[in-house]
């Protein structure tokens, strides 16, 4: 990196001016490299969600929050999402570059070899309530599969992170069907080998025993296109969930588990389910206006779920595609139609143009549009985030092997502003007020 340039800090106390280099990246915005402020000047910076904070080096996915840009290892969200297989960008996101069709064959037969979970990692279901939110069970059985392979958890053994990285692929679906098959009481389905892997998973949620299950291909291709569009999104908080808790040295399933935990959070990933929930709730165009009062008060928590953004404060690239395939898929259905859909499509119209939306620069999230298709789908509100974290799985897999490799990397260990009581004599028992 170019470390030419610098910024010196000076101090309206004793502590002397201090010289930190300037990293460049590739593109984007430049660093201010504080690691030597602490040991130098006996302060720590002050950054609360990171709003300000890089916390590593990354060569997987670029935003560009202001011109609502997104690159898998530099290639355009739109073309991957038009012209690539969920595979396919898995392949990039975790190699850095596209596969030849030879490598793509080996990829996919590799992935597909591994999509069935060991047969007593079935038995961990019974062990949870039939209504148990999918995502509960996700964490656990995903956490669990670190019991099963203990022939392959050095994480510094690039050959356990390779075949860890593809059973996690592999599997993650597999274990997801699981979680909606027992909610409804079927028994789970087998995956079928000879079915691509968005097709598979269909099959596995909606197949029965009783009869042959085809796949829809446009409704395939479509599961398709959300997973590429969910597969990875930068240091956002379930990777750097998933970077923090491997950076202590954990196994990878225990960090997936770990970010699947963080993804449930509606502030996150689970915004998909609390958004089509919420335009349940308005049920009306009439009761748009109601909610988007209720959304700028302050004294009201409720916010317009698939609204707003950490980076994006121009538009979410993935929001548009998500549009564009809702009209696919509700086309395809007959469901152009759909009420809930128009519904959205007003929401978004009349907050795009409130004063309060604008100033604040909030715009649908990729969140906002990916509840109504997948309901489309037939797929159950509640599963909305476990297919979430079957497309992140893949992100956070190559941000964590990515992680590994990078020699600055240590453990993660932040600090604190202490607010609390200095030191202070016990106070025993009887001299308590
Ligand atoms: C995802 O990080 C990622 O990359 C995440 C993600 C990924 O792919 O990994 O993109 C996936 O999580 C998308 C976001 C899904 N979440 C939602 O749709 C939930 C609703 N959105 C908000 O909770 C919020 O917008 C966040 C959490 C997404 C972003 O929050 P920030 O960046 O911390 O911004 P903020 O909460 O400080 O909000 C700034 C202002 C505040 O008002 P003021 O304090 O300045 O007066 O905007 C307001 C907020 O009150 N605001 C909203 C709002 N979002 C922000 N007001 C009403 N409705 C909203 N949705």
């Amino acid at each position: 990196m170019d470390q030419q340039q610098k910024v010196t800090l000076t101090f309206s106390d004793a502590t002397p001016a201090l010289d930190l280099p300037i990293l460049t990246g590739s593109v984007g915005p430049d660093v201010i490299d504080i690691r030597p402020l602490y040991g130098k000047t006996g302060k720590f910076t002050y950054d609360p969600g990171f709003m300000s904070t890089a916390a590593c080096r990354s060569g997987i996915t670029y935003i560009d929050g202001d011109a609502g840009i997104l690159l898998y290892r530099g290639y355009p969200i739109e073309q991957l999402a038009r012209s690539c297989s969920f595979l396919e960008v898995a392949y990039l996101l975790l190699k850095g570059e596209l596969p030849n069709a030879a490598a793509k064959d080996d990829w996919v037969g590799r992935i597909t070899q591994h999509t069935m979970v060991h047969e007593q990692l079935a038995r961990f279901y019974s062990g949870f309530r039939r209504d148990a939110h999918p995502m509960a069970v996700m964490v656990g059985v995903v956490g669990a599969l670190s019991a099963f392979y203990h022939d392959s958890l050095d994480i510094n053994n690039a050959e356990h992170r390779e075949i860890s990285a593809i059973r996690l692929i592999a599997k993650v679906p597999t274990i997801a069907a699981m979680c909606y098959k027992y909610t409804v009481g079927q028994p789970f389905m087998y995956p079928r080998n000879s079915l691509g892997y968005a097709e598979n998973f269909l099959h596995m949620m909606f197949g029965t025993p009783a009869e042959a299950y085809v796949p829809n291909p446009i409704l395939a291709r479509a599961l398709d296109r959300i997973l590429i569009l969910h597969a990875d999104h930068e240091q956002n908080a379930s990777t750097s969930t998933v970077r923090l808790a491997g950076s202590s040295g954990a196994n990878p399933f225990a960090c997936i588990a770990a970010g699947i935990a963080c993804l449930w959070g509606p502030a996150h990933g689970g915004a998909n389910e609390a958004c089509l929930n919420m335009l349940e709730e308005i049920g009306d165009v009439s009761r748009i206006g109601h909610y988007i009062e209720r959304a700028k008060d302050k004294n009201d928590e409720f916010r317009l779920m698939g609204f707003g953004h950490r980076v994006y404060k121009s538009f979410d690239p993935r929001a548009t595609l998500m549009r564009e395939t809702c009209h696919e898929v509700l086309g395809e259905l007959g469901l152009h139609n759909d009420p809930l859909f128009k519904l959205a499509l007003a929401l978004e119209k009349i907050a795009l143009e409130d004063e309060y939306f604008v100033d604040k620069k909030l715009y649908p999230n990729v969140d906002f549009y990916s509840g109504i298709v997948q309901r489309a789908l037939g797929i159950p509100t509640s599963m909305f985030t476990a297919i979430f974290a079957v497309a992140r799985t893949v992100g956070w897999i190559a941000q964590w092997n990515e992680m590994i490799g990078d020699p600055e990397q240590k453990i993660g260990r932040p600090r604190q502003l202490f607010t609390g009581a200095p030191a202070r004599e016990f106070l025993p028992l009887p001299r308590r007020g």
